[in-house]
């Protein structure tokens, strides 16, 4: 029997958005028609990629079983940790007796509603045949400074840099046994440096701009700007 790699989407929602100031998290804030959550799920579903889409959710979270889309059936909830890092693989764990080491595993935010299904595409595209795996990045237009206290002690090679975006795209094994080794490691703030801790060197596929991570107040405007402005 042959057996065809799958893909998983894994979402991050268990965040309490301390920056955004709200009245409650901001992945339930409204944003045109509807949450920014709703948003989000609806892109990962409509791209038709993934076998299941795992979202972790805070366990005091009263706003999430309120939802349609926490019933859809693809969609499947697992519990939230301390930190992101943390909520991944409580959803990795989640799909262990659905998910196979080899399949792909995407981990996109929830904060980030303007995916587009040409993103994720030209992500898997970019990645499929690769061994370890990459994540949607941008590089920086501004010029960047290494800044001790109030005092710039540097420029930095702006051709070196990137922003790390989501999602991030590696193979199911092989991130959960990463997430596993770097468990409290405060430095792991996204995917990719857990694979880095293991010595790996995960790819850079460049991104689109309007993929950006609501944190503050004035990202809904802007998310809702470019939404209005995509035709995906
Ligand atoms: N996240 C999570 N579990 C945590 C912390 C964050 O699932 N313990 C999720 C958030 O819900 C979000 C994503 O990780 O979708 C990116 O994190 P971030 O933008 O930092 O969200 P928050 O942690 O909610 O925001 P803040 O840092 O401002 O409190
Ligand atoms: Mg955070």
């Amino acid at each position: 029997m042959t057996y065809s790699i799958k893909y998983w989407a894994v979402v991050p929602a268990a965040g309490v958005g301390k920056r955004m100031n709200a009245d409650r998290p901001k992945q339930y804030l409204p944003l045109l028609d509807k949450t920014v959550i709703e948003h989000t799920l609806m892109r990962l579903l409509k791209a038709d990629v993934f076998s299941a889409v795992a979202v972790a959710i805070s366990e005091e979270d009263p706003y999430w079983p309120e939802l349609d889309i926490a019933s859809n059936e693809k969609v499947i909830t697992a519990a939230g940790g301390k930190e992101r890092a943390d909520s991944v693989l409580s959803a990795l764990k989640a799909i262990r007796t659905l998910a196979s080491d080899d399949d792909w595993v995407l981990v996109h935010d929830a904060a980030r509603p303007c995916i587009t299904t040409i993103d994720i595409i030209h992500l898997i595209n970019s990645l499929k045949t690769d061994d370890v795996g990459g994540i949607l990045a941008l590089s920086s237009h501004d010029t960047l400074k290494n800044v001790q206290g109030d005092f710039i002690v540097e420029t930095l090679d702006r051709r070196h840099i990137w922003r790390a975006l989501t999602p991030q795209m590696f193979r199911y094994g092989l991130l959960k046994s990463a997430l596993e080794a770097a468990e409290g490691n405060p430095a792991i703030t996204d995917e990719a440096s857990a694979l880095e801790l293991k010595g790996l060197q995960p790819k850079i596929v460049e991104g689109r701009p309007d993929n950006i991570k609501i944190t503050r107040p004035e990202d809904l405007a802007l998310a809702q700007f470019y939404m209005e402005h995509q035709n995906d």
